[in-house]
């Protein structure tokens, strides 16, 4: 068994089942998700291992699998990372420049974002967990996704329906209006869609960020949580 040193907490969900550390695995810098409820976090450890190597296999542009098993000290099974130094969260680094109106990083985020979802779905890959903060970024620019709990894989791609609905989940984590559609655009450039093609309908992405807005909503009204967060 790995010797996991602890060294601070990144991330919990509400409920503390899934508490995310960073800590050092037989000296080894890494992220650890560690999944603390009974039965079920077993069920969730073992669907991210099993989905985490069909990723790497796919050549998915997540971090290095360093230990996967169980964490004596908390009692629960862990997955841990490579842990990516110097990198930030694309909702972290996108709402500063948003708020700094640094239009030209924006843009420049944006079209990153947008290629990269496109990669993803080249390579098959759908992230369902479209929050800003699964996808890191460092100073060169270069994009690496975490969480990989509710990845799909679709060895045979994406349809272009559940394509355009997982860039406009992502897209509904946006300020509405401008944004949504740079996003898109980069996607559909980097896609390389012809047009006709559902993938590249302006008016179709649209409605469905509009739709997973409101979805949004809901959610955060039954939460009793602020109903409109940008970059969440
Ligand atoms: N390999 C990693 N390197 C650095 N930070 C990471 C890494 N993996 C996860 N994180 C950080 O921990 C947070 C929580 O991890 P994540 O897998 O998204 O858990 P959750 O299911 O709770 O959202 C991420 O948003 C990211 O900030
Ligand atoms: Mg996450």
């Amino acid at each position: 068994m790995a010797t996991i040193e602890f060294k601070e907490e990144l991330h919990s969900n509400i409920r503390r089942t899934r508490i995310t550390y960073r800590a050092l695995v037989d000296g080894q810098e890494v992220a650890v998700k560690c999944y603390r409820k009974p039965l079920f976090g077993l069920i969730h450890w073992l669907r991210a291992l099993r989905r985490g190597k069909k990723i790497r296999r796919a050549g998915g542009p997540v971090p290095g699998i360093v230990y996967a098993g169980w964490v004596q000290k908390l009692q629960c099974f862990g997955f841990a990372t490579e842990f990516l130094s110097g990198y930030r969260s694309m909702r972290e680094v996108l709402r500063s420049a948003y708020e700094q109106s640094d239009q030209a990083r924006v843009l420049e985020l944006l079209d990153l974002l947008g290629r990269c979802v496109a990669d993803l779905h080249k390579l098959g890959i759908e992230q369902l967990d479209c929050n800003l903060t699964n996808y890191l970024i460092n100073a060169d620019n270069v994009i690496r996704m975490v969480d990989e709990d509710d990845v799909r894989l679709h060895p045979r791609g994406l349809n272009e329906s559940l394509a355009l609905t997982n860039l406009a989940n992502l897209g509904a984590r946006l300020p509405p209006g401008d944004l949504p559609r740079i996003l898109h655009e980069a996607y559909l450039d980097a896609w390389g869609a012809s047009p006709g093609e559902l993938r590249s309908d302006p008016e179709c992405f649209e409605h469905r960020v509009f739709e997973k807005k409101q979805m949004l909503r809901i959610k955060r009204a039954a939460r009793d949580a602020a109903p409109d967060r940008e970059f969440d």
